[in-house]
């Protein structure tokens, strides 16, 4: 168990070490002119995605660089377009929720993400633009008061013990990087697998109520969190639990120089 631990944290150090992902990276964007080639396909957030997201933060589409096998998804990043007569300084805030496999810019926006980066009267113009030049950084995902971590149900579940949960509303600055789950009472963890973008399953799920703990990147470690009591006994596939915890942790890179500056 203590070596699992480290060999997690060893790893976790060395994977966020060559992100960098906070400082400031330039490159291009532009717009996906149809909002259902945003349907989030390969975080595995489906169709209501722009439901689930919308409402808190505009979805955004990441190259390969950014998604990162599906670690990247749930990741918010505040996106500025790099010409002042036409954007705002402090840009727009997105939530990435799908791959852009194409890799010509590092983030892809959808149509609402696209405009909030315009001044007032300008997004005309910035949509007839199509593609800017545009600077971006990681920034935390901020969903208190609004949603807790929560878990899906995803159809693809079988009870008895086949178990497929999509994590959603993931706050902070983070990667969650394990999820075990053992029934209410228990400390038979079970743990479970990616099986891609934010969809994690194990086919030996306990019977009875569930809880979860998750390793998630913060500070320069990882750390546990813990969602007591989240699935009910007779949990139903397609239901959202609320995990009762917020995620708020930010995880620190050793990459400098790193900008520290607030875009307003
Ligand atoms: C990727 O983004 C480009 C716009 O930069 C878009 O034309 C293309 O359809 C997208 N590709 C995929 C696979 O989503
Ligand atoms: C995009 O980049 C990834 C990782 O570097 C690579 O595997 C993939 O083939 C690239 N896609 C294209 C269309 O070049
Ligand atoms: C989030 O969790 C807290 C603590 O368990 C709970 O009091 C609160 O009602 C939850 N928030 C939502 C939006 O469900």
């Amino acid at each position: 168990m203590a070596s699992y631990v480290f060999l997690l944290l060893s790893y976790l150090l060395v994977s966020s070490a060559s992100a960098c992902d906070r400082c400031v990276h330039k490159s291009k964007t532009s717009y996906f002119s149809s909002p259902s080639s945003l349907a989030g396909g390969a975080c595995g957030y489906g169709t209501t995605v722009t439901e689930l997201y919308g409402g808190r933060y505009p979805v955004a589409a990441a190259a390969s660089s950014l998604y990162r096998g599906g670690v990247g998804c749930g990741g918010c990043f505040q996106i500025r377009c790099k010409n002042r007569k036409f954007c705002t300084g402090a840009g727009v805030k997105v939530v990435v929720t799908d791959l852009n496999k194409s890799n010509q810019t590092d983030l892809v926006l959808s149509l609402p993400a696209f405009l909030g980066m315009a001044k007032d009267g300008m997004g005309r113009t910035l949509k007839r633009l199509g593609d800017v030049d545009v600077e971006y950084k990681r920034v935390p995902c901020e969903y208190s008061s609004h949603h807790n971590l929560s878990f899906r149900v995803e159809e693809s579940s079988r009870r008895p013990a086949h178990l497929v949960v999509k994590l959603l509303y993931q706050g902070g600055q983070t990667e969650i990087v394990a999820v075990d789950v053992a029934r209410v009472g228990s400390s038979d963890w079970q743990y479970m697998t990616r099986d891609f973008g934010a969809i994690w399953s194990t086919g030996r799920a306990p019977t009875g109520a569930l809880q979860f703990r998750l390793v998630v990147t913060g500070g320069y470690d990882g750390k546990w969190v813990w969602a007591e009591e989240v699935l009910p006994a007779d949990w139903r596939t397609g239901a959202v639990y609320d995990a009762g915890v917020q995620i708020n942790d930010i995880a620190q890179e050793s990459c400098f120089p790193c900008d520290s500056e607030v875009w307003k």
